[in-house]
């Protein structure tokens, strides 16, 4: 059964935005995109690297340790079909962000 754990308030995570969050002991990278929060895997499949702590552009967030570049909405890479960070369901609550993990 998953668990509801909160990330941040809305205003932490300004749009454009991203934040490394730790919850239910792991690493989510919560994003801002125009207003819309989305939570993936933190952990980037490549090596290892802070997912959360990349630079978004658009829906487009690039690790910060090697370039490897996601979706956010989606959690897909944006060149290998084959690799997928997974993606989190995100509520907004009382201007809380929440995941289900
Ligand atoms: S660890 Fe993310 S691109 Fe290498």
């Amino acid at each position: 059964m998953p668990e509801r754990y909160r990330l941040a308030s809305v205003d932490e995570v300004a749009p454009g935005t991203g934040k490394e969050c730790v919850a239910g002991g792991r690493i989510i990278a919560l994003f801002n995109v125009d207003g819309e929060f989305h939570a993936i895997d933190g952990i980037c499949a490549h090596a290892g690297g802070p997912v959360g702590n990349g630079a978004l552009t658009g829906n487009i967030v690039t690790c910060p340790w090697h370039g490897w570049q996601y979706d956010v909405k989606t959690g897909q890479h944006c060149l290998a079909p084959t690799i997928c960070q997974q993606l989190f369901p995100v509520t907004v609550e009382d201007g809380d962000v929440f995941v289900e993990l």
